[in-house]
């Protein structure tokens, strides 16, 4: 560091004692900064302040070069991952006087082009067709699995049913050996939040239980899930479930062409906090079709920062998992089983979603034969 250069116009007071000031920051001076900031008395202030005073240097410099809100649209710094986007430089122990500067939006391939697993692809017509059928075998594999919940009846019994009623279809049940996942669905009763392992368990008169079905059938997997009632179940975990139904339509709702990934997650946190439920932020939906799991990722909670827009063609999941108590989640020692941290109980909905022109069809929707197990589509 240089040392303070004289001041012609001695009107000012030193930054560190308040002495009249006769030396200014040299710096500062470079940098165009206020003078009353920058003035001292003598050089042991100067020197005295230093540690402090470089960092309105630095400061200064990121202004100059422009915040992403100064450069304009599209322009952000990147946060974990690329998952998200902020407008402001956020808050770290820099290691050295590198910082990173905004990004622009992201750019565009043109759809001759073969795409990569991680691009968010627009499917085909072809490739559409194929979904419709994948994922209606998935939804005729979870209303077998559902017509045989009752208390007495392990998971594992029905994930059983849930193996021979896929491959029946001719189709792979996609969770076996996923990242060596060892049973054919997932299975997660009451504080289960998601990937609950299919056991010996017997399902008990008020419990809820989870059934999650992807198929993979034709090169493409389809994906859904929906929350049973044991028995009679009490009344929380009644409107627990039906809140959880309730957010997924929600969602599915606003699902067209143009429309914010993140905005997803606003209208599931608006109703779910409306009956004092939380929504997990662990577990999010995702892109899917030749792939299990693939862009875009789609979090369930208010304030997120997914990227991106909504485009005909584009094929996703919204599976969102909401919880009687807090939000957080632990996972059990098997390295799968995600449950709630408080023990209270977990509900989701899954459906296997396709943007349209006009708007979006549901690809796992109920059929006229699914069960009639849901009290609030009772006519
Ligand atoms: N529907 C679940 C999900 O999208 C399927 C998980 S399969 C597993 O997360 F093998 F990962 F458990
Ligand atoms: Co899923």
């Amino acid at each position: 560091m240089a040392g303070g250069s004289d001041v012609a116009e001695a009107a000012l007071s030193c930054a560190l004692c308040g002495k009249p000031a006769h030396l200014q920051c040299p710096k500062c001076v470079d940098l165009k900064l206020p003078r009353e900031d920058a003035a001292f008395c003598t050089q042991e202030c100067f020197k005295a302040s230093w540690s402090s005073h470089k960092s309105v240097h630095l400061k200064a410099k990121l202004c100059t070069l422009g915040t992403a809100e100064t450069l304009g649209d599209g322009w952000l710094y990147c946060l974990k991952k690329g998952q998200g986007r902020t407008p402001k430089l956020p808050h770290f122990d820099w290691t050295g006087t590198l910082r990173p500067y905004p990004i622009s939006s992201m750019r565009t391939v043109p759809s001759h082009i073969d795409q990569p697993d991680w691009a968010i692809d627009i499917k085909s017509p072809e490739q559409i067709e194929r979904m419709r059928e994948t994922c209606r075998i998935a939804r005729e594999v979870l209303d077998a699995a559902a017509r045989v919940v009752r208390p007495g009846v392990t998971t594992d019994e029905i994930d059983r049913v849930v193996h021979e009623a896929t491959i029946s279809a001719g189709a792979y049940p996609s969770p076996l050996n996923y990242h060596f996942f060892p049973k054919s669905c997932c299975m997660s009763v009451n504080e289960i939040i998601c990937h609950g392992i299919p056991d010996a368990r017997k399902l008990e008169d008020g419990d809820i239980v989870n059934i999650d079905i992807s198929v993979y059938y034709k090169g493409v997997h389809g994906d859904l899930n929906e929350t049973f009632f044991v028995g009679n179940v009490d009344e929380t975990s009644k409107q627990l479930v039906q809140c959880t139904y309730e957010c997924l339509q929600k969602a599915i709702s606003i699902v067209k062409p143009g429309v914010r990934f993140r905005e997803i997650g606003e209208v599931i946190n608006r109703h779910s906090s409306m009956s004092g439920f939380s929504v997990v932020k662990s577990y999010c939906g995702h892109g899917i079709g030749e792939l299990f799991h693939c862009a875009p990722n789609i979090p369930h909670y208010g304030r997120n920062k997914a990227v991106g827009v909504m485009k005909a063609g584009q094929t996703f999941t919204i599976e969102p998992m909401i919880n009687a108590g807090v939000c957080r989640d632990r996972m059990w020692p098997d390295g799968w089983t995600a449950v709630t941290a408080d023990g209270k109980r977990s509900a989701q909905f899954e459906h296997t979603l396709l943007v349209t022109e006009s708007g979006v069809e549901v690809l796992t929707a109920r059929l006229p034969s699914s069960p009639d197990v849901f009290p609030w589509l009772k006519p």
